[in-house]
């Protein structure tokens, strides 16, 4: 039936009020209705920090400046401490600054998977894996949500480059879709409920994923239960009717003088019913973010402490040749601090994200203030941050510095170009002008410690072996310095894990060949094999393996037990081991739980992580760590039939890191079996063997001879029965010899 005209908005003006709420009233806020519950709310990236700008100068890159807010430690030095109770303290603290500032809305945690080491963003990003990014920003969520402020996702979803990212599609199967890139964003709305979510410019298998019915009602509200607000990127949508239809609510930036959905309201072809599911979708996200009230003032220098803390959490120590870390101040002497980084730090990256700081620490300035009195600093800048070639003059300088001193400390990382909004890497190296530079101050000074600051990993393959000590302190937040030098000097004992791979090489990387894609399309060939899945998979050797980290003290792994429940149980497994300090000096470790799944249903990982728990031990002390297993967080996507987990053998591995396994053990799970619904297209075998279609295509076969001529020949044959019974009904009942037509099979399917 056709569609049936409306009256113009004008003689409905709720109706016209409910048109104006799907999209803001400028760049960062909503329309205020309140005789439909909605006031003004505000929005404001997001993700590390808050980007509140001046109304008559917004922008959505990061260009224009902001108010001051305390800089946190970005995504990925958060995903490194492995630590949800210190992500919700962070949380907590950036809520409490959005509530101070009258935000109701921070645009964060972004939760994309980090496909590729070459993407742009992946400082903002978690990790490669969607278990630890789904319990890490649900921690973020909560915390945020504590002040009475939205933690909104993003962005929903694939949305893993910057090259052509308004409009590449990602193609990618449902298998890696459900299982690898939704997955995180489900993990963080089943256990933080977040209250809004951003949908993504990109497309994905050709739909814009703004306008994506499928995507953003079927999978997210009908089938994950989301109840809040899907904000859409800033300008992702071209269709504001179509992407209302999908579900999007709030089209951002504000368009109010855009006539489009008041235009298909007034001609019938939009729904009223549709802004009212908007209206109280907005309604609702008043009602939650005006539980707590606007606090007079925040706490900057508590904000500042938090952000030192989780910086010095979030270093990974990935390598400490004799032990040359940490320093001892009484003893270290004269100290030679390399690297402009160390005196113009990089905290965070480019973008959207970039935070105004109330103030940052360099590290020359905190290593100098520490070891004041006990050590003397000397400082040489070595190379300029943003120059490719190296200096002379700067490379001799700190050569001469780092001969005449006891130890260097060399301040290294990626120059902000390298990775930003709207750019991708191109290499996961350091600039040549670092790595010569490294080369120099190592053969002056052997005793020579490496402090990394990047937003994504760089391979340190190529001059590893030269130097005593590497850490990754990732992008630290504007505590820069007091972090660095708490983990340098020994006060923080490294307890940072790698949420993603850090690879020997960008070709042996698992979108190598399909990153960042041609002609708008961008093949997600690797299916589920992402990260580690992919290394391991392919046996590959890799820099530095997911989830390690060493430690200025020991761990021993004990006593593994598996305890194995009911099928019906929402736990699947219990897994216990004792964990004892082994070394010198009071510390934490990550107890890492990872299982291969061998039932052998569909293609499996070699192993996947499914639990971890970080425990704080005195020298020498022990405990007994239990990691519980939940049922649904072993399962797998079936192309035909949905989430399964069939159960079968479980091989369980508990390590230090993906590829330090320390115990591990096989055990039976039980689960519930895979029924594949039976098509005309399923092999012969599975015919025969179908307890009901079986049985009634056999009656048939007896009944007409049996199946003769060549098929028949083929399926006495030991060598080519199996290619016979792997062949579709729907093909074998074309050759000669076999009785039953395609249309008999087609009824005995009608009567299952
Ligand atoms: C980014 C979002 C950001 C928004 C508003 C977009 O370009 O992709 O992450 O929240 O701008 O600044």
């Amino acid at each position: 039936m056709a569609p049936q005209p409306k009256p113009a908005d004008d003689a409905r003006p709720a109706l016209a009020d409910k048109a104006l709420l799907t999209t803001g009233a400028d760049y960062w806020g909503t329309h205020e209705v309140p005789a439909l519950g909605v006031r003004r709310l505000r929005l404001s990236d997001g993700p590390h920090g808050l980007r509140v700008q001046d109304d008559d100068n917004p922008d959505h890159l990061g260009l224009g400046r902001s108010l001051p807010a305390t800089c946190f430690p970005p995504a990925v030095t958060l995903a490194s401490t492995w630590d949800p109770d210190l992500i919700l303290s962070v949380g907590e603290a950036l809520g409490r600054e959005a509530r101070f500032r009258g935000v109701d809305v921070v645009l964060g945690p972004g939760i994309e998977i980090k496909r590729s080491p070459l993407c742009g963003r992946n400082f903002e990003y978690y990790s490669e894996d969607p278990l630890l990014t789904g319990r890490l920003a649900a921690a973020m969520v909560r915390g945020i949500q504590s002040q009475g402020v939205a933690a909104c996702l993003k962005h929903f979803a694939c949305n893993t480059q910057e090259t052509d990212r308004l409009r590449v599609s990602a193609d990618v199967d449902e298998r890696p879709l459900r299982e690898i890139y939704l997955l995180a964003f489900e993990l963080t709305i089943r256990d933080g409920h977040p209250w809004a979510l951003m949908s993504a410019y990109n497309r994905i298998n050709d739909v814009p994923a703004s306008q994506n019915p499928w995507l953003l009602t079927r999978v997210l509200r009908d089938e994950w239960g989301f109840d809040g607000v899907v904000v859409s990127d800033w300008g992702a949508v071209s269709d504001p009717v179509a992407a209302l239809e999908a579900g999007v609510d709030l089209r951002m930036p504000g368009q109010p003088q855009d006539t489009r959905v008041r235009d298909a309201l007034a001609d019938g072809s939009l729904d009223e019913k549709v802004l009212d599911r908007v209206a109280e979708r907005l309604a609702l996200l008043a009602r939650r973010t005006q539980a707590s009230a606007r606090p007079a003032e925040v706490d900057v220098e508590a904000h500042h402490q938090v952000t030192r803390r989780a910086a010095a959490q979030g270093a990974v120590l990935l390598h400490n040749d004799a032990n040359l870390l940490p320093l001892d101040p009484g003893t270290v002497g004269s100290v030679a601090v390399i690297g402009e980084l160390a005196r113009t730090p990089r905290y965070q990256g480019a973008g959207s994200s970039a935070v105004n700081p109330t103030r940052v620490v360099p590290a020359l300035d905190a290593l100098r203030g520490r070891l004041a009195g006990v050590a003397s600093v000397g400082f040489a800048p070595g190379y300029t941050v943003t120059a490719e070639e190296g200096n002379d003059d700067l490379v001799a300088e700190a050569v001469r510095l780092a001969g005449t001193s006891d130890l260097a400390i060399l301040f290294l990382g990626l120059p902000p170009a390298y990775e930003a909004e709207g750019r991708d890497r191109t290499t996961i190296d350091l600039p040549d002008a670092q790595i010569d530079l490294i080369r120099a101050v190592a053969s002056a000074n052997p005793r020579t410690v490496v402090a990394l600051s990047n937003g994504s990993a760089v391979t340190t393959a190529t001059w590893r072996d030269e130097v005593g000590a590497i850490v990754e302190f990732w992008l630290t937040g504007q505590a820069h310095g007091d972090s660095v030098a708490d983990v340098l000097l020994g006060e923080v004992n490294p307890s940072g894990k790698l949420p993603e791979t850090v690879p020997l090489r960008l070709e042996d990387t698992s979108s190598y060949l399909d990153f960042p894609g041609e002609s708008g399309h961008v093949r997600h060939g690797e299916g589920i094999f992402v990260g580690y899945r992919w290394f391991d998979a392919r046996r590959l050797e890799v820099d530095y393996p997911f989830g390690h980290g060493l430690s200025y003290t020991s761990f021993g792994y004990s006593d593994l037990d598996i305890a194995v429940h009911e099928a019906d149980d929402l736990e699947a497994l219990t897994v216990s081991v004792t964990l004892t300090n082994t070394g010198p000096r009071a510390g934490a470790e990550v107890v890492q739980v990872y299982v291969g799944d061998r039932s052998g249903v569909l293609l499996m990982p070699q192993r996947e992580l499914r639990g971890f728990a970080k425990v704080r031990l005195e020298p020498g002390a022990s405990q007994q760590v239990g990691i519980a297993i939940r049922r649904d967080d072993l399962e797998h996507y079936h192309p035909e039939v949905g989430w399964v987990f069939t159960g079968g053998p479980m091989e369980v591995s508990v390590g230090s890191s993906s590829r330090d396994i320390r115990l591990h053990g096989t055990v039976e799970v039980p689960g519930h079996p895979v029924e594949i619904p039976l098509t005309i297209w399923s092999p012969l075998g599975d015919w025969l063997g179908h307890p009901v279609a079986g049985p009634a295509l056999r009656a048939l076969i007896d009944a007409r001879g049996g199946i003769t001529g060549r098929l028949g020949d083929l399926l006495s044959s030991e060598v080519s029965a199996n290619s016979a019974l792997g062949s579709p009904i729907a093909s074998v009942t074309q050759f000669p010899g076999f009785p039953v037509s395609i249309e008999e099979a087609e009824d005995v399917l009608n009567r299952l």
